[in-house]
């Protein structure tokens, strides 16, 4: 590690222009190096789920070699479902040590925007709509990244929380909600898990951008929260050369390859010329820079070197999935299903697409996927006729998938929609009932069934740089299921994506109902491991599965989706704490997901001296099982009635009973009133 005042020095060293080379993308995923002063330039990756593959420097063109396949991890939503600290150190340190292997200095995530509303495209790669359970995975996967000399990079400060216009919105929101519920996440980043670097948003936050705010910059994060690091602008989020040279902000990042007209290139050169802007502003940013590159042993001393597509890293990716899959109806002990069967159809598209390499900046190029098919066929074996049929079909948006999208991600009118065509969109619906007919014709002859569908990663799903339009099931798929489950009342529905959809046109006819995220390279080993009883499931609902729209806090009290302005009218109440506010009824409330056994909880006490609730689970069924005991503190009157302070997983065999100590990591408040939910 090199002193402060060896980096002193060195800036003192720089020049002009080698010092705005260090301050804006040289390349599109890297800033310029100083070699006669032996600074190397920084070398970014996306993130967040996997170190994303290799662009030209200057085009958005993939180099294709073999080179930059990675393990492909689980998405932050199915890790906040796991309700695990231990998976997300261990999804950061999967992540950071193939970032390093692969020769990247900042990865840029973990996303850790609230999931205000089930709508927003991004959802899949946020943890949840509780910032408390957001906070605590992110500030383990941040350490986890952290230990192999790479920079987690959180974002998006701040309030990134729908994709529509997401470049210019106005984000119209209320210091006591930033403070309790949109902020915590970065605030204990910093604080506790020490991240080294943050990026910028997109939109504008009380009338300003987001990447070059001064306010939330300057004087909150680096003045009143200390923070030292680094802070990127999003790629393409920078409006002004003033504006950002004097808010916090460290290096620029864009899009395209005019690297010499970026804000903070030739036309800050030029007002520094002129004396417009003091050159200790830039000195400042490269600092920050420095301070970085120290941090990483960059600029000195024994650097980790780091690996990727270990054996290690797939088997962790696999626990992260097996944690994260979410039973949600299990009438009649209808699951797990029995290994000899000898005949299975399995129907749905998502049982067979792979959907790594899509969704934005978050598409991966993993060295493989286990599909929900491969994964069910691969743990049968040969014993078993698993008879596959599509069911329904997405084929018309596949069509429309851009491979370049973030060259042109800055002008949302480039943005091609198949809706309007109604040839297009006559022939998929006859291709879609050809498709549902067949499927509905084998399923007469099946006695076990199981329906894969759900979400994907084409534009207005699961997508970067567009919201879904409702919480409705895509392609037709409710007729699909209801039909299905008329036929066989059995037919077991597994549901994949990023968040809620609305299931109740069938829900009450379905007897067996599993949510699976978009599990990793190895999601569909956890969820055939899940069908079939090796994984007894734990995951829980890190966000309200909302009936439709309106009992969502965003879109029944506040506002959601606008293009110029949106005002966050519903304040603190969000998720569960507008539904328990309110009064709603959701569909499957924030927390919910059941096991194989059953477990039962005494309420326990509370050890003020150190901050801990302790108390006693029992597994009261027959089966081995994890579950994960979460802790409320009580609101009073004019509070949400209750907000998580704690979480615990723990491992109970059948009959057994232990003592589960749940750490209050906040503190507890002396005399409110704290329980315990299982
Ligand atoms: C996204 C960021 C991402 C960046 C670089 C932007 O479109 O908003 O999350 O890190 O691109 O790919």
């Amino acid at each position: 590690m090199l002193s402060n005042e060896k980096l002193e020095e060195i800036i003192k060293e720089l020049t002009l222009d080698e010092k705005l080379s260090m301050i804006h993308g040289a390349e599109l995923f890297k800033t310029a190096g100083v070699d006669r002063l032996n600074i190397p330039p920084l070398v970014f990756s996306d993130g967040p789920m996997g170190v994303r593959l290799e662009f030209h420097p200057d085009s958005w063109e993939k180099v294709g070699l073999s080179d930059d396949y990675i393990t492909y991890l689980p998405c932050n939503s199915a890790l906040a479902a796991t309700f695990n600290r231990e998976l997300a150190f261990e999804t950061g340190s999967v992540l950071g040590e193939e970032a390093r292997g692969r020769g990247k200095d900042v990865i840029l995530g973990p996303g850790v925007n609230i999931k205000r509303s089930p709508l927003c495209g991004r959802n899949f790669e946020y943890f949840s709509e509780d910032p408390y359970l957001t906070k605590e995975l992110a500030v383990e996967y941040i350490k986890g990244v952290q230990q192999w000399d790479v920079s987690a990079c959180i974002k998006h400060f701040l309030v990134n929380n729908q994709e529509t216009a997401r470049l210019e919105v106005d984000t119209i929101v209320d210091d006591e909600a930033l403070r309790q519920i949109y902020m915590p996440a970065f605030y204990d980043a910093v604080k506790r898990a020490g991240v080294y670097s943050l990026m910028g948003s997109y939109n504008k936050i009380n009338g300003r951008f987001g990447s070059q705010h001064t306010h939330y910059l300057n004087d909150i994060l680096r003045d009143e929260w200390g923070f030292d690091g680094l802070v990127v602008s999003d790629w393409g989020a920078i409006h002004d050369t003033r504006e950002a040279v004097r808010s916090g902000l460290d290096v620029e990042m864009s899009v395209t390859p005019d690297f010499d007209e970026y804000y903070l290139a030739n036309p800050l050169k030029k007002l520094i010329e002129k004396g417009i802007i003091a050159e200790e502003l830039v000195d400042k940013k490269i600092k920050n820079i420095l301070v970085l590159m120290n941090r990483l042993n960059m600029l000195d001393g024994e650097r980790k070197t780091g690996t990727y597509n270990t054996d290690d890293h797939r088997h962790k990716a696999l626990m992260v999935a097996e944690e994260s899959i979410v039973l949600l109806k299990n009438d009649r002990n209808l699951l797990p299903l029995d290994k000899k069967i000898k005949k299975l159809l399995v129907i749905g598209e998502n049982a067979e697409i792979l959907h790594a390499l899509g969704g934005g900046s978050a598409e991966l190029k993993t060295l493989y996927e286990i599909s929900p098919l491969m994964g069910i066929k691969k743990l049968l074996g040969g014993n078993c006729n698993v008879k596959y049929a599509k069911g329904y079909s997405r084929d018309i948006y596949r069509g429309n998938l851009d491979e370049k999208w973030q060259e042109t991600s800055l002008d949302m009118s480039s943005i091609i929609r198949v809706d309007n065509d109604t040839e297009a969109l006559e022939k998929m619906a006859l291709l879609r009932k050809e498709l549902r007919e067949e499927a509905l014709e084998l399923a007469k002859a099946y006695e076990n069934i199981i329906f894969v569908g759900g979400l994907d990663h084409v534009p207005g799903h699961d997508s970067e740089g567009e919201d879904r339009k409702n919480i409705l099931l895509p392609y037709e798929q409710d007729i699909l299921i209801s039909e299905l489950l008329k036929i066989n009342p059995n037919t077991i529905i597994v549901l994949t994506g990023g968040g809620a959809v609305n299931m109740q046109k069938w829900i009450n006819e379905a007897s067996a109902v599993i949510w699976g995220w978009y599990g990793g390279m190895e999601g569909g080993t956890a969820l055939a491991k899940t069908l079939f009883g090796d994984v007894n499931p734990s995951g829980r609902l890190p966000e309200t599965f909302y009936h439709d729209l309106s009992e969502c806090s965003a879109h029944a009290i506040g506002e959601y989706g606008n293009t110029d302005k949106v005002v966050y009218k519903d304040g603190i109440y969000v998720g569960y704490r507008y539904v328990d506010k309110f009064g709603v009824t959701p569909q499957f409330p924030f927390g919910f997901g059941l096991s194989y056994t059953t477990f039962e909880c005494t309420q326990g006490t509370l050890d003020e001296a150190n901050n801990e609730f302790i108390c006693n689970i029992t597994n009261t069924g027959d089966r081995d099982g994890k579950t994960s005991v979460l802790l409320y503190m009580k609101g009073k009157a004019d509070e949400p009635v209750k907000v998580l302070a704690g979480f615990e997983k723990v491992f109970i065999k059948s009959k057994e009973s232990k003592q589960v100590k749940i750490s209050v990591t906040d503190g507890i408040i002396k005399g409110r009133e704290y329980f315990a939910f299982i």
